[in-house]
């Protein structure tokens, strides 16, 4: 092989930034589909385009002249076949977890890889063997388990599950892909829970906490590994040539190659996105450079003939890597199932969902019996019961998995779906009311709540208060009524619910089921006579806390207090009693809005609007009106979404006026490198007369010929890139102004729900 062709074994290319024609000059190893991107950019896109987009790259990588090294294409599949319609959703791994069931999540692997080998990937980025320690983390619930046992329990299976067995001299057989264990290592150990931070640990709590998986992964043949972008102290892990090489090589025998995460070798002191030969000495075999495969592949050329890559290194990367493609078949004749699109959620593979539902549920309180619920009984079903999208949370058809609707599932069942159909079968009548009134009284309530759908660093938090106050008004309001009341609770990670647990008589950690919800109702719902059809069988795998603080909470750990301890699970068997809980949060209430600016009609903590001119600047404070000192700036209070949640600007042009969100700096590197935009809504009442400036930080573009165009009086989403900000001299690093807006002449706007979100195909650029 060439220099060149060595190199292009190493570099991998996201499907958003490369087509296939590309191929045909440059000789990458490989490609991805990262969690936004998808065939043509729709996110919606048939099976079919699936699959017509994997052979599209394959074959251009084969037609460049001398090609002789087929590609490997790898995708995200961690629950489920999730970036495809149609798919099933598997419960997220904190789900499974509660199962404590190793058959039953080899099944899974199985089922998973069948689905993504019909659409043409050949490997998934999964199993995830994080060990979350710090549940304020956005990625808890990508993890099994807070103590090892369980990761060490479900490695081998899930490993075994998506590749088969590996047997010597042949490829996987059909339906398997391969597999890579992430993100190695200590991702679940950062300070704080923050995503991408750092594991300020001993060598001793790597091996007795965080490597627990990866012996048992590396044992069933895992083919890859993954290089976490976190650190440990204060050393990136895709640097780390003592844990990537000396360890994993040596003592954990690992034997495949380890791919980098999403960029992560640019956040390497001493390297950019463009250029990084420390990543590849370190003992990375190949490079995920989504965007950036382009010039790192030129520049990895120019530092392997310069000597500042050794030979020795890329060859040993590349063997690495040929040996992988071998064992996953792509150079043999082992394609039989592609286009079987009848395999996606097929019954076999929904039942296995649903069973993995049933299993995953962990029964917190059940006082007086109210569980199983008789099937002749009139129900009422209130919360967020029939929204698919919820119960399937981040890493779901999008990246953060927001904006899904039921109709994205086409072969799923939301969780009221499945008690209205048991209820009905048993004679009884069941009522969905998200609000929770009722005209006929029922003989007992389920509220189905929690967390809105999030991935990696957008679902960092402070603390474990579950804020949305609705359903705790919900459940006191109906018990008030004498109904009694069944919470069933979705999250992605435990969290401080007492007070929802004191109004509820039952209580059910639901955790992220996916898109067999009925799974719920076959516990939930008993027979006709109130006798169960299936026992709860799930026991916490994270324990559950006593407060909000957010304190991390393991156990085994000195001073271990939890409210529901690691293992605790009622079932009918065991009965369920719980007296009332404390309700004392132990936090103040104040949070950072990282992300949020101005939100329902508020300007969200800590931040400050200031409005600016001429003479001075001006805060209105909690204030809907005011106006700047020289006046140049006015605002007042607009209805959009609801009564009050705007906010209009009138500049008058007598002079520069800006109005700015503004407090103490926060670092929005992680949040640019995802590709988050700065989002709000906004109509233009009166169109600008001079060049608008909005910016993050020091970084400014210019809307004005987009407010120029938007139609008068209606409200639109103007999205940002957070890169665009990113301007010679200015990063966003120490960000103290994430929103300004000014102009010198004259423009009447109003703006609401001003935030950070995830970019969607609508996104600019303004100028470029
Ligand atoms: C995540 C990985 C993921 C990769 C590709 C990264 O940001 O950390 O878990 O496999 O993106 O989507
Ligand atoms: C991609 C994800 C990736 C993330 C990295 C997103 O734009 O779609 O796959 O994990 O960026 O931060």
């Amino acid at each position: 092989m060439t220099v060149e062709e060595k190199v292009g074994q190493t570099i991998q290319a996201d499907i958003g930034a490369i087509t296939p024609d590309q191929l045909l000059h440059y000789p990458l190893g490989s490609i991805l589909a990262g969690g936004n991107s998808s065939p043509g950019g729709d996110e919606r896109a048939s099976p079919q385009a699936w699959l017509d987009l994997a052979r599209a790259f394959r074959a251009a990588a084969a037609a460049r002249p001398g090609a002789r090294v087929p590609l490997i294409y790898g995708i995200d599949a961690v629950h489920g076949h999730n970036n495809v319609v149609g798919a099933t959703i598997f419960p997220h791994n904190i789900g499974l977890g509660a199962t404590r069931d190793p058959d039953l999540i080899r099944r899974i692997g199985e089922a998973t890889a069948m689905e993504v080998a019909v659409t043409g990937a050949d490997w998934t980025f999964g199993p995830t063997l994080a060990v979350p320690r710090d549940d304020r983390w956005g990625r808890a619930y990508e993890g099994y388990a807070e103590d090892p046992e369980v990761q060490r329990m479900f490695a081998g299976p899930m490993t075994f599950g998506l590749q088969g067995a590996l047997v010597a001299g042949a490829p996987l057989a059909e339906g398997h892909i391969a597999g890579s264990a992430k993100h190695f290592l200590a991702d679940g150990g950062t300070l704080n829970g923050v995503d991408q931070g750092d594991f300020a640990g001993s060598e001793q709590s790597l091996i007795d906490i965080h490597a627990g998986g990866y012996v048992q992964a590396i044992d069933a043949g895992v083919l890859s590994v993954m290089a976490s972008f976190s650190s440990w102290n204060g050393l990136k892990l895709s640097a780390n040539e003592t844990l990537l090489t000396d360890v994993l090589r040596g003592p954990l025998g690992f034997r495949g190659f380890v791919v980098s995460d999403w960029n992560a070798h640019g956040q390497i002191p001493g390297c950019s996105n463009a250029s990084c030969p420390l990543a590849l000495n370190a003992g990375i075999d190949m490079l995920m450079a989504p965007d950036s495969w382009q010039p790192l592949y030129e520049s990895t050329v120019a530092e392997v003939r310069s000597g500042e890559i050794p030979m020795t290194r890329l060859d040993e990367a590349v063997r690495r890597i040929l040996r992988v493609k071998v064992k996953t078949g792509l150079f043999a004749d082992r394609r039989a199932v592609e286009g079987d699109f009848s395999q996606l959620a097929s019954p076999a593979h929904r039942a296995l969902a649903r069973e993995a539902v049933r299993k995953s549920l962990v029964l917190l309180k059940n006082e007086g019996g109210v569980l199983p619920i008789r099937s002749g009984a009139r129900v009422l079903v209130a919360g967020s019961a029939d929204d698919i999208g919820q119960a399937a949370g981040g890493w779901t058809l999008t990246w953060q998995g927001t904006g899904n609707t039921n109709a994205d599932f086409p072969h799923g069942d939301s969780i009221w779906n499945g008690i209205d159909e048991a209820v009905s079968a048993g004679g009884g009548v069941a009522t969905l009311s998200p609000d929770g009134t009722f005209t006929d009284r029922p003989d007992v309530a389920i509220i189905v709540f929690g967390e809105t759908p999030y991935a990696e660093f957008q679902g960092d938090v402070e603390t474990l208060d579950y804020l949305p106050t609705d359903p705790l008004e919900t459940l006191r309001r109906l018990k008030a009524a004498g109904i009694p009341t069944v919470s069933v609770f979705l999250s992605g990670r435990p969290m401080w619910t007492n007070p929802e647990i004191n109004a509820s008589d039952a209580f059910v950690a639901a955790w992220l089921p996916g898109s067999e919800g009925a799974g719920v109702a076959d516990v939930l719902i008993g027979d006709g006579d109130g006798r169960p059809r299936s026992d709860f069988s799930g026991v916490l795998s994270f324990s559950w806390p006593r407060d909000a603080t957010g304190t991390p909470l393991n156990r085994g750990e000195p001073g271990y207090d939890p409210q529901f301890a690691y293992g605790y699970g009622l079932s009918y068997a065991r009965g369920g009693a719980v007296p009332a809980l404390s309700e004392e949060s132990g936090i103040s209430g104040v949070t950072t809005n990282v992300d949020r600016y101005l939100v329902d009609g508020r300007v969200a903590d800590p931040w400050a609007m200031v409005l600016t001119d001429p003479d001075g600047e001006s805060r209105p404070g909690a204030a809907k009106t005011g106006a700047s000192p020289g006046g140049a700036v006015t605002v007042s209070p607009v209805d959009d979404l609801a009564q009050e949640t705007g906010r209009q600007f009138a500049f008058d042009g007598s002079g520069p006026g800006s109005v700015r969100i503004t407090g103490d700096p926060v670092n929005l590197s992680r949040q640019a490198n995802g590709e988050l935009t700065l989002s709000f809504r906004y109509r233009v009442d009166a169109a600008p007369t001079a060049a608008t400036i909005l910016s993050v930080g020091q970084g400014g573009v210019d809307i004005g010929e987009i407010l120029k165009a938007a139609p008068a009086d209606q409200w639109r989403t103007l999205r940002v890139r957070l890169s665009c900000f990113q301007t010679a001299g200015s990063d966003v690093e120490q960000v103290g102004t994430p929103f300004a807006l000014s102009t010198d002449g004259r423009l009447t706007i109003s703006l609401s729900e001003i935030r950070l979100a995830s970019h969607e195909n609508d996104s600019v650029c303004p100028g470029q």
